[in-house]
């Protein structure tokens, strides 16, 4: 795996500094009110359980599986649910917790579907923000790195379902992709 790597661009130890200042902004901001973490699968689990130990007041935590990207490297401008959240948010605050804003456009349909719900506000937190070719405008209220236009994998990022278990961001190597255009 680590042989696919052509660099790191954003290593691990930043990573955990930057989760535990999100941690700790989200903890006072929230105090003695009823926050619910939704999490965007599958890319958000490993930001969602390392942020969530940086939070020292009650959650509660819930999952929503959407796609909107194949097996290739473009968006496809087409979100669909998989996997909806089982918990009511009505009345509670909504933090959706994501790994990366590219265009939008995943954000902007997971936020109207949430606000339809009756919550008290839906914010987004994500681990990474790749502002460059965003297509929609979604306010994001806890960001954590400003990456390049570049196609990252790790910290829960996938390319063709793998590379999600990378400790650090990285970009892959052009022969990795160039052997998916093969099948
Ligand atoms: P958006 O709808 O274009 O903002 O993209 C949302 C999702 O696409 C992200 O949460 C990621 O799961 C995935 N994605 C976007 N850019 C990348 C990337 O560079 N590597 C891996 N997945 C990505
Ligand atoms: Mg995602």
């Amino acid at each position: 795996m680590y042989g696919d790597i052509q660099e790191i661009l954003v290593t691990k130890e930043s990573l955990q500094e930057k989760v535990k200042e999100l941690g700790k902004r989200i903890s006072g901001d929230y105090e003695g009110k009823e926050l619910v973490l939704i999490g965007v699968l599958k890319g958000g689990v490993v930001f969602f359980a390392d942020l969530i130990r940086y939070i020292t007041i009650p959650i509660e935590m819930d999952f929503i599986s959407v796609s909107s990207y194949g097996s290739s490297t473009k968006s496809s401008g087409v979100v669909r649910i998989i996997k909806d959240i089982d918990i009511d948010i009505s009345h509670k605050h909504v933090l959706i917790v994501e790994d990366l804003v590219d265009t939008g456009l995943t954000l902007r349909y997971l936020k109207d579907l949430f606000e339809d719900r009756g919550p008290e506000d839906v914010k987004v937190c994500t681990a990474l923000d790749k502002p460059s070719r965003r297509k929609v405008e979604v306010p994001l209220a806890y960001n954590g790195i400003t990456i390049p236009d570049k196609f990252v994998v790790g910290y829960g990022l996938d390319f063709d379902g793998k590379y999600r278990n990378l400790p650090d961001v990285c970009v892959l190597k052009p022969s990795v992709y160039a052997s998916d255009d093969d099948k």
